[in-house]
């Protein structure tokens, strides 16, 4: 069965109202809703750690198979447990947070949504389109919210590119280049094992397909890949992939974790100027041409000790115009504000939706393919 998202917002709605009265009532008449953490990890201690800048959220409890784990969510004042079963049906909670490793999101999500709890999911959601597909289909029957972690969509640079193109401030975009580039070359625990889910591709490559599928609103039409392993033999440490969109848009996106020159972390191109950002700390700027479309010119000439172009001579400072980069402002706290408007029936829909989540999860699909096979892809979604 396909699952429609407007059906799914209008299913979640009628329950909240349902469980609404079961719910704690705080100042101001806001429902505080509990969170209850499966994989009690690094991650889900940075969630903890942040949920006191969201009113109407608290984390409670924790379940983790590594007992250390267990005595490291107490100490910070959750309620642990050592059996999933007994944190579903006991827990004081009403959201589940999935932070384990990423092939073990499906099985605890599905069982948490199955125990009538509304699920938070890290990111990559899951294994294939196959798991996302049972896991929405969870949502749906028991009637709960899910959802994705996809925080880079909060990211000041990501937010910088999307508005400098959507203002139309480098004209008609032609490519936008996205890309991280770590010197380390280290990968270390289960993102180093593929069984478990490691690789550059479901770490990095679902944060940035995920934020230029969020900027273009078009559909995708074919997809290359090529992936290495650099330093880690188990699994993709580098990745370089084009998507094409319908418009003949191209979007390049790499990550690679032994590069020690790093190159740009934004660089697009439109036919009226260019827009590049170094890092995230948002250093960049907007390149516009004071005059759109050049008259040839036999005079103006660059060389090189083998040759002249007179295509490549490069444009003078004159010729340039330097706009600053837009200003944005971003809280990533939005992202769980409007899970919890959503539950309470002040938002109409999620920030992320899971039919988003899917789109992307074909996309890393069709990239392993691609590397598998040397081809490009058609996807037409
Ligand atoms: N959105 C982001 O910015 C971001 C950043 C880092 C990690 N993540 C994601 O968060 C998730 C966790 O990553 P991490 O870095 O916290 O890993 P981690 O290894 O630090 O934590 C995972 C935790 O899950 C526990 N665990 C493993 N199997 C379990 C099971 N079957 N049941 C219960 N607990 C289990 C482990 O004991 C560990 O405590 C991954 O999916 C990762 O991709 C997201």
């Amino acid at each position: 069965m396909r699952v429609g998202y407007a059906g799914h917002t209008l299913i979640i709605v009628k329950n909240f109202i349902k469980s609404r009265f079961c719910l704690l009532l705080y100042g101001g008449g806001l429902v505080l809703h509990k969170v209850g953490v499966i994989g009690y990890g690094y991650m889900a201690g940075w969630h903890h750690s942040n949920s006191n800048r969201i009113e109407g959220l608290q984390f409670t409890s924790a379940y983790d198979i590594d007992p250390e784990r267990l005595k490291a969510a107490e100490a910070k004042g959750l309620k642990a447990y050592a059996s999933r079963e007994e944190f579903l049906a006991k827990g004081d909670f009403d959201i589940v947070l999935v932070a384990t490793p990423n092939n073990v999101h499906m099985e605890p999500a599905i069982a948490a949504m199955n125990a009538g709890k509304h699920v938070v999911s890290e990111k990559p959601v899951a294994m294939s389109s196959a798991e996302l597909e049972a896991m929405t289909e969870a949502s749906v029957k028991n009637g709960v919210l899910f959802t994705v972690h996809q925080n880079r969509r909060w990211d000041k640079d990501f937010l910088i590119v999307r508005k400098t193109i959507k203002d139309g401030l480098i004209g008609k975009p032609y490519t936008i280049e996205s890309r991280v580039h770590g010197s380390r070359g280290a990968m270390f625990g289960w993102r180093a094992d593929k069984e478990a889910g490691g690789g550059m591709m479901l770490d990095w490559g679902v944060h940035l397909i995920d934020q230029i599928m969020f900027m273009i609103p078009e559909k995708v039409k074919d997809v290359y890949c090529r992936m290495f392993k650099v330093k880690t033999p188990d699994v993709d440490d580098y990745f370089k992939m084009v998507i094409t969109f319908e418009s003949g848009l191209c979007a390049q996106i790499e990550v690679g974790t032994y590069c020690l020159k790093p190159l740009p972390r934004w660089y697009a191109n439109g036919d009226s100027g260019s827009v590049y950002i170094e890092s995230w700390d948002c250093q960049g700027k907007i390149l516009q041409a004071k005059v759109k479309d050049e008259k040839w010119s036999h005079d103006v000439v660059a060389k090189t000790a083998a040759g002249p172009t007179r295509t490549m001579a490069p444009r003078t400072k004159e010729e340039i115009k330097e706009v600053p980069l837009p200003e944005i402002e971003t809280d990533w706290a939005d992202y769980y504000t409007n899970i919890l408007a959503v539950l309470d029936g002040r938002a109409p829909e999620l920030l992320v939706k899971p039919a988003e989540a899917m789109r992307v999860m074909k996309v890393m699909e069709a990239c392993f393919k691609s590397s598998e096979t040397g081809g490009t892809i058609t996807l037409g979604i």
